[in-house]
């Protein structure tokens, strides 16, 4: 299997990952966006690291989480995650799926032909939220492997006051990162590892850690990543 180089087994070729994106305070956001539209032209996304045939961490906590079928639902930094059939295929029916890339929405809508019609679809940025701002309450928020690409205490609390407008009260989120053992890079891009009491930190006091674990994600590539799996309430 091809390598990018970076360490994340994304499985695209060095000659076609796009070179990092120069932050630049008032251009991250279109420069953010390019970056990750030319993964997803360039990779065959269900070779791509993050990968799930069957996001079964997620789905594990979701059904702890005992929310109800028409409870709104919003995924954040979906990708191409098998996640969204999941919650299809389970009746749930008031989902909100974003991602600042719109290729990986659209490969995602493909696959799920009339039935991504349900679902409301947002392309925006979780660092500089604009249309998210406008999205009903949400009673379960879920990201897998986007919080950690946040390296930067500003991006990170951007995120953090949306979370906290968004989410009612009682609502769960679910936030999976990169472990301490965790890859450094993915994508080409630094990213921030956590430990429960890291994340905990972060999210206090306006939510409560309820349940965490550590599992090995098993990428298309064959090559394992260490995860950190979490479920907070807002209190
Ligand atoms: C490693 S992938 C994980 C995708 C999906 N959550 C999964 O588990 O399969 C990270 C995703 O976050 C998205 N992303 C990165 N930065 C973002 C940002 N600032 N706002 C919204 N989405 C972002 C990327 O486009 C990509 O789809």
């Amino acid at each position: 299997m091809s390598s990018c180089g970076t360490g994340c087994g994304c499985g695209s070729n060095t000659s076609n990952t796009p070179t990092r994106p120069l932050i630049t305070k008032n251009k991250v956001n279109k420069d953010l966006q390019d970056y990750w539209e030319t993964i997803y032209n360039v990779i065959d996304h269900e070779k791509s690291g993050w990968y799930e045939k069957n996001p079964e961490p997620t789905i594990q906590l979701i059904e702890k989480s005992n929310i109800s079928k028409d409870d709104h639902i919003f995924v954040a930094g979906a990708g191409t995650s098998t996640l969204i059939d999941y919650l299809l295929d389970n009746d749930y029916t008031h989902i909100t799926v974003s991602d600042i890339s719109s290729t990986a929405l659209e490969i995602l809508k493909e696959r799920l032909q009339n039935r991504s019609t349900t679902i409301n679809w947002i392309v925006d940025d979780l660092t500089h939220p604009e249309k998210l701002q406008q999205i009903p309450p949400v009673d379960l928020w879920v990201d897998r492997a986007v919080f950690h690409f946040f390296t930067e205490i500003d991006d990170q609390q951007t995120y953090i006051d949306l979370l906290n407008k968004l989410v009612k009260k009682d609502g769960i989120v679910i936030i999976a990162t990169f472990n301490l053992k965790g890859a450094t890079k993915c994508s080409g891009l630094p990213v921030r590892r956590y430990n429960e009491l890291m994340l905990k930190e972060k999210l206090s006091p306006i939510f409560e850690l309820q349940e965490s674990f550590e599992t090995l994600y098993t990428m298309p590539s064959g090559d394992t990543r260490p995860y950190l799996y979490t479920l907070f309430k807002k209190l």
